[in-house]
């Protein structure tokens, strides 16, 4: 696996904390699903994306994507429905995950995302 990457030293940590919090939060019971969304993307999303930063791993890095507002694959507007589409069908070059996830764990790997 490609995990640990030279240049990244926190790697040895195994968990990587910022040492700052994210500044914003939605705390209206989002964080619950983005909870679980983290834990679905560390399985399924993880090969592929870092979440914790911009650069490519086998797809762009995801992290700030929400603050970015678009896609940079694509330049469509990040929305729920834009990444739902996006994750369930993915393209060339993604898999597709309609039939790997349930809806519900589509909408919690959304909430995770967004809080990139
Ligand atoms: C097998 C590797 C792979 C997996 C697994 C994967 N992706 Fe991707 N993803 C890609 C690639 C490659 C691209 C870029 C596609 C392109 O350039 O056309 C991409 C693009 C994206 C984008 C658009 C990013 C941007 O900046 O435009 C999002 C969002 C995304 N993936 C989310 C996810 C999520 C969420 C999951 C898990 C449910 C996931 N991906 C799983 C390979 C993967």
């Amino acid at each position: 696996m490609c995990r640990v990457r030279s240049g990244i030293p926190a790697a040895k940590h195994g968990k990587w904390t910022p040492a700052k919090a994210p500044a914003k939060k939605s705390g209206n019971g989002n964080s619950a699903a983005a909870a679980r969304g983290k834990e679905l993307f560390d399985k399924k999303c993880g090969i592929c994306h870092y979440a914790d930063n911009d650069q490519k791993k086998i797809g762009p890095g995801l992290k700030g994507i929400s603050k970015r507002g678009t896609f940079t694959v694509n330049n469509n507007k990040v929305t729920d429905e834009s990444l739902k589409t996006w994750i369930e069908n993915g393209d060339t070059l993604m898999p597709p995950f309609k039939d790997v996830l349930e809806p519900a764990q589509i909408k919690d790997v959304i909430a995770y995302v967004k809080t990139l």
